[in-house]
């Protein structure tokens, strides 16, 4: 008869409980699938025992001091749930050293950490997995390791944060402001107290960074990735967007702009909100879903959705991290298919960015509004191919315009914004978005 295989859980809050109830609930079905293995729990550390938990850990198992779920030798696999960098990463480390093998959701840990630890874990002979950091439960890491392993990735773009989207979905739907949009969020438990992160796009450059090293065999710097937030939508630019048949995603982007050679500096990177068609796959998405499309050369498009946070989603990509290790699975892959990879060259942000047409919209009461956007264009070659006026709500008044440009590097546009809010003085605000004619939209050179 197949021996129980034990495990060690570090924190249980929403995640860390969810793992517990279907370890629990699910127990005949998770040893069926590990070949008769049974997953046992033998111990949890949490920062404060006397919490109540809506499961039931092992009485004699819970202890606030790590040292004893650590040294304990029968322990084969431990699950990191407390979040964080420190002491989450002293405590994967000693875990590894231990002879461990480790499960993480621990995204902004691996953002800033993940070669030194994939790289220990190879060393010591052990795994480390973190299905769960990027996309909850939609398997991201696991379709781009595993189903996708017979094509050369082409691409792939999507939302993979979950509170921008719902943020931007109300206000596509229920016409409300982005404060109205935040506190809703907040309301359900979508937004943190600190969402930060989540508007200004850089947990969504984290996941793009675990993501396109995977796809490109390349080591990414996530803080190297072009990004803007979602700070500057206003209602008028969702009506827009809804009265031209389109709307705005917090779009995450990676693509190789030369087929035969997808790293160094030919991979195109970026986070921002973009406007796509209504009809696109991925503007299909719900509330505080992720979705996902990968472009293969031989499979074509995959589009994955579903829910990108919450505890049994979660969870649900931390067990499958757990039969795989069980099963063996995880180690024979980690040897032909490595997460990271120290000898990976690493990515630069290139120095040329295909161009796209843009969105301008501009709020100023400002006498010669039209004739000053349509100058700054035209001093970057960019064309404005058509506007119309915001309307201010009192007769031949506007308090801005909205406009579409000709096609242009976003670097270029960048750089045109600032000119105008240069031109228009303190009271002027412009945003920019580009538009999608698809999901990449971007031509390959
Ligand atoms: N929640 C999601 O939807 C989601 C989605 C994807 C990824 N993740 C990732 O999953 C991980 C866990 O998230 P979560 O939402 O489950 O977090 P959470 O609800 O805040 O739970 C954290 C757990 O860790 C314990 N803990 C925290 N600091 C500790 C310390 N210094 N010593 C001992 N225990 C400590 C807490 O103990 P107490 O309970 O005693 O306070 C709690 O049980 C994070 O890395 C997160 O980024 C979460």
């Amino acid at each position: 008869m197949p021996t129980a295989i034990n495990i060690g859980l570090l924190g249980c809050g929403t995640v860390g409980e969810s793992v517990v109830r279907i370890l629990t609930e699910r127990s005949d079905l998770i040893q069926a699938r590990t070949a008769g293995r049974r997953i046992q729990l033998q111990k949890v550390v949490l920062r404060d025992p006397s919490k109540p938990r809506r499961v039931a850990l092992p009485k004699r198992g819970i202890s606030t001091d790590p040292t004893q779920l650590l040294q304990d030798r029968r322990i084969k696999i431990v699950v990191e749930l407390i979040g964080g960098i420190e002491p989450a990463r002293t405590w994967i480390e000693a875990a590894l050293r231990a002879g461990k093998d480790v499960i993480t959701a621990n995204k902004a840990l691996l953002a800033e950490r993940g070669p030194e630890l994939v790289t220990l874990a190879r060393d010591l002979g052990r795994v480390l997995m973190f299905e769960a950091a990027v996309g909850g439960g939609v398997p991201m890491i696991g379709t781009l390791r595993q189903s996708l392993a017979a094509n050369q990735i082409l691409g792939f773009s999507g939302v993979l944060n979950g509170t921008s989207h719902y943020m931007l979905h109300h206000m596509h739907d229920q016409g409300s402001s982005w404060q109205t949009a935040l506190s809703e969020a907040s309301r359900l438990g979508y937004a943190e107290a600190n969402c930060e992160m989540d508007v200004n796009g850089s947990d969504a450059a984290q996941k793009l960074a675990l993501l396109a090293q995977l796809a490109f065999r390349t080591q990414i710097d996530w803080k190297q990735i072009p990004r803007s937030g979602m700070e500057s939508i206003d209602e008028v630019d969702v009506a827009w967007s809804k009265a031209n048949g389109m709307r705005i995603l917090p779009l995450a982007v990676a693509r190789p702009m030369d087929r035969r050679d997808p790293v160094g500096s030919n991979l195109y990177l970026a986070v921002h909100p973009a406007l796509l068609p209504q009809y696109d796959r991925l503007a299909g998405a719900e509330g505080p879903e992720n979705v996902i499309a990968f472009h293969g050369d031989a499979l074509g498009t995959l589009t994955l959705r579903g829910q990108g946070a919450g505890g049994m989603a979660t969870a649900s990509a931390v067990v499958c991290d757990l039969i795989d290790v069980v099963l063996g699975r995880a180690r024979a892959t980690q040897k032909c298919a490595p997460l990271w990879d120290e000898s990976w060259p690493a990515w630069m942000p290139p120095a040329w960015t295909p161009p796209v047409p843009h969105y301008l919209r501009v709020f100023a009461r400002h006498a010669d509004l039209v004739r000053t956007v349509h100058t700054t264009c035209e001093s970057f070659d960019v064309t404005v191919t058509r506007w119309e006026p915001i309307d201010a709500g009192k007769p031949g008044e506007s308090r801005g315009i909205m406009a579409t440009l000709s096609e242009a590097n976003p670097h270029a546009v960048t750089q045109l914004q600032a000119q105008l809010r240069h031109r228009l003085g303190p009271d002027g605000t412009t945003l920019t978005l580009p538009i999608q004619q698809s999901e990449l939209g971007i031509p390959a050179r």
